[in-house]
């Protein structure tokens, strides 16, 4: 591997802990489905990579789980932290741990990491021989037409196309073969497709998630660029009654350590 591949790309994103605690809500509570498949059980050790402001975390540990919640984000991190979660500041490229966990989960969270190699060479390493990676991401299609809508309104104003759709939503087979090669064994991997309705409208959205892309505009260009998007996605994501309903796939999968 050359080292331009060792070096952990840099972050896509800033996050607000106060406004992903409502705007970003949906997340969690939409999670029971992975946080079943992890199963986490009394005294496990598990690592919760991405855990955000610890909501899911705080789930795990109540399952009676010793569990380190792991983000990159400092404000996110603090937020965690004050719900009583044991908290590590890391970056999912480079995970410092050696055979500690008996799991590691993550929701929501890989597809900020664009380098998917190098997030499950450092779950292997982190994990006991036979230890669990069980979560869920965005998957291929994810967000597609908030995708297609950010590249048409960012290339009509000259934005920069690394920030347009800075995510990774990989395939089945895609991700499958990354965790083989990885050296996992794939017990489940599939696509959810899981239409998401918006309480919070898609502004709320697109301020929560695309934050790096509407911050390389200056105002007043930021708020027409952030009109524009609105009204292009508005015939195919809201529906008569005003609803907003975000595309969502998720792909979810547990495998095992092989060794
Ligand atoms: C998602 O959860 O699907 C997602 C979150 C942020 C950006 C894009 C997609």
């Amino acid at each position: 591997m050359s080292a331009v591949h060792m070096t952990p790309p840099k972050p896509v994103q800033r996050w607000s802990a106060a406004d992903y605690a409502v705007k970003g809500r949906f997340v969690s509570e939409l999670a029971r489905p992975v946080l079943d498949l992890l199963a986490p059980r009394e005294g496990e050790r598990i690592l919760d990579l991405g855990c955000g402001d610890g909501v899911l975390t705080q789930e795990i540990a109540a399952r009676g789980a010793d569990v380190l919640g792991a983000d990159l984000s400092e404000e996110l991190l603090a937020a965690a932290a004050a719900k009583g979660l044991k908290v590590q500041k890391v970056d999912g490229h480079a995970l410092p741990f050696k055979d500690e966990f008996d799991a590691v989960f993550t929701n929501a969270a890989l597809h900020w990491m664009r380098r998917p190699e190098l997030v499950i060479a450092g779950v292997h390493r982190a994990l006991c021989p036979r230890g669990r990676f069980a979560g869920e991401c965005g998957g291929h299609g994810n967000v597609a037409a908030i995708a297609t809508a950010l590249r048409a309104v960012g290339a009509l104003h000259g934005g920069d196309p690394d920030k347009v759709a800075p995510w990774f939503f990989p395939s089945v087979a895609e991700y499958r073969r990354l965790l083989e090669q990885g050296g996992f064994a794939v017990k489940t991997i599939m696509l959810v497709p899981r239409p998401t309705p918006l309480e919070i409208g898609i502004g709320g959205w697109l301020e929560t998630f695309g934050r790096s892309f509407f911050e390389q505009f200056e105002e007043p260009e930021r708020a027409e660029v952030f009109a524009e998007v609105i009204e292009l996605l508005r015939p195919a994501l809201c529906d008569a009654d005003g609803v907003w309903t975000a595309d969502h796939i998720r792909l979810r999968f547990a495998a095992d350590r092989l060794g």
